[in-house]
């Protein structure tokens, strides 16, 4: 096994390839429904449906839960976004932003017909999504509020920027892997469930990037040194990154070719030592 290997594909069809029980750790963020478009007719967050979007989620899920160790975590940031009718602006949660297709935008410009949404509605995906993981039987352990130093501006005068995302910290089992003494507050404390990080300074070309610090703290709480750390949304590689700097081996996912490369080409400046295959 290389140190940090991207296969480049749908995570549905390539995660039942992985070893059963290889896994210590998954770090990721999927795409958030209806907003960027990764162009490729499989890719997730371009359902119809926000319920579609939250099944298809667990069905991957399901099969990163196979491939973990039986004490093993997920670590799972997702994004929220409003029922609009009509409703694309130039900024926020359904904005048009750099890569997204129009066609996309078109087919969430009507609330959709769930959940009793309205126009204007905070859809709650995070949550819906972990109450839809939970009741597929993961635990759900911990809510963490990524508090964004850097939020992207919204023109909106109803309400209040969003400037959080969540982190949930799920377990396969109740006796799984976290080394409270990886990471502390400053005082000595335990770690708290708010972490306040700020934006990578340096673009790598993918939209929807996280900071490395992010995957970075999943990493330490939720590995040892020499363990498997799996992205099934791998993008330009962050997850793989941290893992082989915090002396990780990593195995990431990616649909689209293009970040895919972007990820190895990133790792070969962080890391000139990584092999790739
Ligand atoms: C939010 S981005 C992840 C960004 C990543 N955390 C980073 O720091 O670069 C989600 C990624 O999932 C990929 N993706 C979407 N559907 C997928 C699928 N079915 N299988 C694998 N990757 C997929 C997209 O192409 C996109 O790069």
């Amino acid at each position: 096994m290389k140190d940090f290997k991207i296969l480049t594909g749908d995570s549905l069809a390539i995660l039942p390839t992985l070893e059963p029980e290889s896994v210590q750790c998954t770090v990721t963020s999927p795409p958030y429904w209806g907003l960027r478009d990764y162009d490729h007719p499989a890719q997730i967050g371009a359902e119809s449906s926000p319920e579609d979007y939250v099944n298809n989620l667990v069905r991957i899920f399901r099969e990163v839960r196979r491939a973990l160790r039986v004490d093993g975590t997920l670590w799972l940031n997702v994004g929220d976004g409003y029922a609009r009718n009509g409703g694309t602006g130039g900024h926020g949660p359904n904005a048009i932003v750099g890569n997204t297709r129009r066609l996309i935008q078109r087919r969430n410009c009507k609330v959709p017909d769930c959940w009793g949404l309205k126009d204007r509605d905070l859809m709650g995906l995070p949550w819906r999504v972990a109450f839809a993981l939970q009741a597929d039987g993961w635990i759900l352990r911990s809510r963490i509020t990524w508090i964004k130093k850097t939020a992207m501006p919204e023109s909106v005068k109803n309400r209040p920027t969003s400037a959080t995302e969540e982190v949930f910290l799920f377990a396969k089992s109740t006796n799984y892997l976290y080394n409270p003494e990886a990471l502390r507050e400053p005082s000595g404390a335990n770690l708290r469930n708010y972490w306040i990080l700020g934006p990578e300074s340096n673009g790598n070309g993918h939209p929807a990037a996280f900071p490395r610090e992010l995957a970075r703290r999943c990493i330490l709480l939720g590995s040892y040194a020499g363990d498997l750390i799996l992205d099934p949304f791998g993008g330009s590689g962050t997850t793989g990154i941290a893992a082989n700097e915090l002396g990780r081996r990593a195995v990431l996912i990616e649909i689209n070719p293009e970040y895919a490369r972007i990820g190895e080409k990133r790792a070969t400046t962080f890391q000139p030592q990584l092999h790739l295959s």
